[in-house]
């Protein structure tokens, strides 16, 4: 039978409940109060729980094994509608459960009346719910591992490529690019460790709970979390369909990833700049002005600066509404989804989106990050190094460096222009070595202890980071 559900009145909501109700919904209420609009997104969930609750009811036999038979060939079908493009409920439906339990009757007749038997919405829709998001961490995790790739590649290719490193955003000592781009593996590998810590709570079956307190038929909870590739079940069933804790977890660390996208993103925004030049645009990832034909717009990092605002909003609206609910179930959790699915799409896009801009969205200009380095005071540090490398005590030789500074300024020069005869008049300890001390290649690979960016060093986080990845890559 062909999908009618679209041309059914909104009063046919009336018949979704008992006897206790004459009167039709309004239509508007019916309206605000439908969530099909959304937990449509839902559907495969919702047809594996149901499919796994049939089973266990026909296993301890509060059905027959022919009719959870029915049960599961009916919803099997179902699927193969949806996927087809066939099955579409309209608000009359009310939410995608009730829609999902309609068409299984008019599929299989009575049988399908049996299938919320021991079972509530309430602990559908957490079911529902974590398998969605058990499912989507998978795939964030991989959005993690390709944009750790490009990375990796990044950094392998830029190994010996200097940056200048700030703090403040001045100025402070030269870097090796692949260093700074390995930073960012970092958090992404903290980003997808989170998510696994996560995951394992998502994993737990509501299944069972019912509407809030159990329910008198003979169930067998592990059963159809078993059947679900659930980890663990809820002890409390008050507990197991009024807790939202996952969501707020996930939406934490969804939040943590956009943070970390977004620092990138204000980088690039101001590498790409022309006060800094870093970095050119590809016309892969960047637009024009209509109106200034010179620009060339980093739109992929401001879009994604400006979407973290969103996710840390679904975090935020996630949190208020559960802060004043009473146990257990209360409607306010039809609330919960669409800040979740958001924040699924939005990191998942956002991930993507940097994955491609650093793959091929932009070029590092390496001859200007190289002049960038070699035309500024940080390597002063490194001066005072090599003083104190040469017994002179530290704090005396960064004193000193100091009036170095100051005197090349005031005779327009860079440490690196001053003669011999300068250096010794200032401490008779600078020899000729001075200048290739102070190299920016030289400063860089003599930071060589654990996590500095000496290259040798920078070169050991790449196989290390290299290693690691391949082991997640296999896992994932
Ligand atoms: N659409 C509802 C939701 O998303 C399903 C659960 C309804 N439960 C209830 N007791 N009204 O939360």
């Amino acid at each position: 039978m062909a999908q009618s559900d679209n041309q059914q009145s909104a009063t046919d909501a009336a018949k979704t409940w008992s006897q206790r109700f004459e009167g039709a919904l309004h239509p508007a209420i019916a309206q605000f109060n439908a969530s099909i609009g959304f937990d449509i997104t839902l559907i495969e969930y919702d047809l594996t729980g149901s499919q796994a609750h049939a089973k266990m009811l026909g296993k301890v036999g509060i059905i027959s094994a022919a009719e959870a038979d029915q049960l599961v060939i009916g919803l099997e079908q179902i699927r193969e509608e949806y996927r087809a493009g066939n099955f579409n409920p309209g608000i009359d439906a009310e939410d995608v459960h009730f829609a999902v339990e309609r068409r299984l009757t008019e599929l299989v007749g009575d049988t399908g009346k049996k299938l919320h038997t021991a079972r509530s919405r309430n602990d559908q829709v957490g079911t529902d719910t974590r398998l969605y998001l058990r499912h989507e961490i998978d795939e964030i995790r991989q959005h993690i591992l390709n944009f750790q790739r490009v990375l990796l590649n990044l950094a392998k290719t830029h190994l010996k490529t200097p940056i200048p490193g700030y703090t403040h955003l001045q100025r402070a000592q030269p870097v090796s690019l692949a260093h700074h781009l390995l930073a960012y593996v970092e958090m992404l590998q903290r980003d997808g460790n989170r998510l696994v810590e996560i995951q394992r709570r998502v994993n737990t079956s509501p299944l069972g709970a019912g509407a809030l307190a159990g329910t008198t038929f003979p169930i067998d909870r592990h059963y159809s979390a078993e059947l679900l590739g659930f980890e663990n079940i809820y002890a409390n069933s008050l507990d197991a369909v009024s807790d939202r804790d996952f969501a707020v977890e996930f939406l934490c660390a969804a939040s943590l990833i956009l943070v970390h996208l977004s620092r990138l993103s204000e980088e690039i925004i101001l590498w790409a700049s022309e006060e800094f030049r870093f970095v050119t645009l590809t016309d892969a990832c960047a637009t024009g002005s209509s109106i200034m034909p010179q620009k060339k717009n980093p739109d992929v990092p401001e879009l994604v600066r400006g979407k973290t605002g969103r996710v840390f909003g679904d975090l935020q609206g996630m949190l208020v509404l559960i802060k004043g609910l009473p146990l257990a179930y209360n409607k306010d959790f039809q609330e919960d989804k669409e800040g979740l699915f958001d924040g699924v799409n939005t990191v998942k896009a956002c991930l993507e989106a940097m994955t491609i801009l650093m793959d091929e969205g932009l070029t590092f200009q390496t001859q200007r990050l190289a002049s960038a380095v070699a035309e500024d005071f940080s390597n002063a540090t490194d001066v005072a190094d090599y003083l104190a490398a040469k017994g002179v005590p530290f704090r005396e030789a960064y004193n000193l460096v100091g009036k170095v500074v100051k005197t090349s300024l005031a005779a327009g020069k860079l440490l690196k222009d001053l003669t011999l005869e300068e250096w010794q008049a200032l401490h008779p300890a600078f020899d000729k070595d001075i200048y290739a001390a102070i190299a920016p290649l030289t400063v860089i690979s003599a930071r060589n202890s654990f996590g500095g960016t000496g290259f040798d060093q920078v070169a050991q986080a790449i196989a290390t980071a290299e290693a690691r990845w391949k082991a997640s890559a296999v896992n994932n």
